[in-house]
């Protein structure tokens, strides 16, 4: 049997991986926020939203890889006002199904590497992106966040971290260090998905000398990143 950990993928995988990815969410739409049910995060969640509601009470925010609005709904409590993007029209439809308050909320479909608003807000929220984003593209992916932020302003990165038995297990690692796991939707397809768990030193290592003010909250399922732009 060969070790899943060590089985590097081949280079049309990668080539293929965030186009793989895309189709994935889009096909996901409908059911992805069953994710957030899953009981033993329930109490990390509380306090997520709580750290995100108060870093972006009263901001001009603008939202990367939105989804179907999870966290913009959360963070509309508070903001002044959101630009929530995503490369998926199917994830923007479930999010436009909602009701946003009292922020004012506008949705569009974005794909973050190509972004033509060059526009400055106050603040950047990215949930659960930065693990889709292959390694050798996350300085290209920070500079694109940093850019968005007004100087001094304020960007909010939220991810995973690994806890077994509530993630999927890592079946997958290719020669950059890029980990993957085998995702089944509720129509049966299974999926190669690029899930990144990067560590803190690893996190801060990267931004040295490229932001300040960095704090990173650890709870147990979830990370939070919260920094200023340089
Ligand atoms: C794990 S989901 C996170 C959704 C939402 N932020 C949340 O936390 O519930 C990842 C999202 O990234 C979006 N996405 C993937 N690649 C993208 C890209 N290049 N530009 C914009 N959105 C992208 C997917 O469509 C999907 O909705």
């Amino acid at each position: 049997m060969r070790d899943p950990i060590s089985n590097p993928l081949t280079s049309v995988t990668l080539k293929n991986m965030y186009s793989d990815l895309i189709s994935y969410y889009e096909d996901r739409a409908k059911e992805y926020e069953k994710i957030y049910s899953k009981a033993e995060r329930q109490s990390d969640l509380l306090v997520a939203a709580q750290i995100l509601q108060d870093l972006f009470a009263g901001k001009r925010v603008f939202e990367i890889a939105c989804g179907t609005g999870y966290w913009t709904e959360i963070i509309a409590k508070t903001a002044h006002s959101i630009v929530a993007t995503d490369i998926n029209d199917a994830v923007i439809e479930v999010a436009k199904s909602k009701i946003y308050s009292p922020a004012n909320v506008n949705f569009q479909i974005a794909d973050l590497f190509k972004l033509e608003n060059t526009n400055k807000y106050d603040s950047l929220f990215g949930g659960f992106i930065w693990s889709h984003i292959l390694l050798q593209d996350l300085n290209t992916f920070i500079d694109i966040a940093n850019s968005l932020a007004e100087k001094g302003g304020t960007v909010v990165f939220m991810d995973n971290n690994y806890v077994d038995g509530s993630n999927l297990s890592i079946t997958g690692k290719d020669s950059v260090g890029n980990t993957y796991q085998t995702r089944t939707l509720e129509n049966g397809t299974t999926h190669q998905i690029l899930k990144n768990f990067p560590s803190e030193i690893f996190i801060r290592q990267l931004l040295a000398n490229k932001v300040s003010d960095l704090n990173f909250i650890n709870l147990q399922y979830y990370w939070i990143m919260k920094y200023r732009v340089l």
